[in-house]
């Protein structure tokens, strides 16, 4: 099969800035379209998102020259290459840009026509993506264990003002059993949240993710207090069918320190591991990410051998990018036992699948993630976390961009269980 046509533009993407959607036509006549997120706390190693930096247009935040990389040097490029072999196709991409971090052409042109072509080729195929990624990668997931919801119902951070110095405080599901219940019960936690917040006195506001950003909080321990009690309010147990998940973001509140200013404190990296100990016996935690900054492999390392004897998952996702260099760096300095999957933090389909078999051959678990500065309704994360065997997808709570992604997952789930 080969590219009978590509058209890419400008599409609004949740933040409400534009974004790169590909449509992509085969010579069958069959269709893909896809488009790509962004960052609103992206990792500094993370591939480049080419926009205009032209002001007088969506204050420098246009993606044209994106559309224009697409149209006039990646289209002619790859017209040739036959769409099944996507590792062929994502390889000359990755050689037209020939920077290490896709400055050149932008990794949000460089992965909207990977995707799109990806889904074209597998609708051709007349298969469903997830099956069409498993044939391609050969990629063997359990296809009886699917992806769980790890859902951010707290928001801070870069995420939302005057809320947390954390971004996210994630409710996730710790049973294996089917992913609509586990949505279910991951949302009636965060609707009795809504009620905790309210008795608190905190605004039940919304963050960029859909979940609450409750101006006012006073520490940033607070929310595990409240995510504990609105787990019970839903008649769950925590620890039992739900537990919780952090994602600190540090390197936002790094500069040479560690400063969380709902507290008004700094700390070194010894000292915030030491923090974060506290912590550690007193709340249900499923997984801790980014909890230092995204250099600080020294302090990296430490907290894997303490979250390690708790049987607690360490997950890196500023620090590793989605990319395999810091992949391997950080497994060979025992720095992390999961890996926050996000395609645009690389670039291209393959090097993202890629990356998910060595965190998969080294017993790392993966967790596909959507992003928080802007995310469109292509739900391209839910079939990639199937196929590559994620145990959680990471996704905001309400919203049709974030749930878009729970819905295809349990359609899949129906697809596969019948
Ligand atoms: P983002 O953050 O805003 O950079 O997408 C989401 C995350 O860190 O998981
Ligand atoms: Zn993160």
């Amino acid at each position: 099969m080969k590219i009978a046509k590509l058209v890419a533009y400008e599409v609004l993407a949740s933040g409400g800035y534009p974004t790169v959607e590909v449509k992509v036509t085969l010579d069958t006549g069959a269709i893909g379209i896809a488009s790509v997120p962004y960052g609103a706390s992206a990792g500094k190693h993370e591939a480049v998102v080419l926009t205009d930096q032209d002001k007088t247009r969506w204050n420098g935040n246009g993606v044209l020259k994106a559309v224009d990389n697409i149209l006039n040097t990646i289209v002619p490029a790859i017209k040739d290459i036959p769409t099944e072999n996507q590792i062929d196709l994502d390889t000359q991409l990755i050689q037209l840009d020939g920077t290490l971090d896709k400055a050149k052409l932008g990794g949000n042109a460089i992965l909207a026509v990977s995707l799109a072509v990806a889904r074209a080729t597998a609708n051709a195929k007349r298969l469903p993506l997830y099956r069409y990624l498993i044939e391609t990668y050969h990629l063997e997931p359990d296809l009886n264990k699917l992806p769980q919801p790890m859902t951010v119902i707290i928001e801070g951070g870069k995420h939302a003002d005057e809320s947390t110095d954390f971004q996210e405080f994630c409710v996730v599901a710790k049973e294996q059993g089917s992913v609509a219940e586990n949505v279910r019960r991951c949302l009636e936690t965060y609707h009795q949240l809504k009620g905790i917040l309210k008795e608190n006195k905190l605004s039940t506001n919304g963050g960029n993710e859909g979940a609450f950003a409750p101006n006012g909080i006073p520490t940033n321990e607070k929310p595990l207090e409240f995510i504990v009690e609105a787990i019970k309010r839903a008649g769950y147990t925590p620890g039992g069918e739900l537990g919780i998940a952090i994602d600190a973001a540090a390197s936002e509140f790094y500069n040479g320190n560690y400063e969380l200013k709902l507290e008004n404190r700094q700390f070194t990296s010894d000292e915030l591991i030491a923090y974060y100990s506290e912590w550690l016996d007193k709340y249900p935690f499923v997984s801790l990410e980014d909890m230092l900054a995204e250099d600080d492999w020294e302090g990296w390392v430490k907290l894997n051998q303490i979250l390690k004897a708790k049987g607690i998952k360490h997950i890196g996702d500023d620090l590793t990018v989605t990319n395999i260099g810091r992949l391997r760096k950080a497994i060979e300095n025992d720095a992390i036992s999961g890996i926050i999957i996000k395609p645009n933090q690389i670039g291209t389909l393959s090097e993202t699948i890629a990356c998910c078999q060595i965190a998969n051959e080294h017993g790392l678990i993966t967790i596909t993630s959507h992003r928080g500065g802007g995310e469109t309704n292509d739900h391209f994360i839910a079939d990639l976390a199937v196929a590559v065997g994620s145990a959680y997808v990471k996704v905001g709570p309400t919203r049709g961009e974030r749930v878009s992604k729970y819905n295809r997952l349990m359609e899949i789930e129906r697809e596969l269980r019948g």
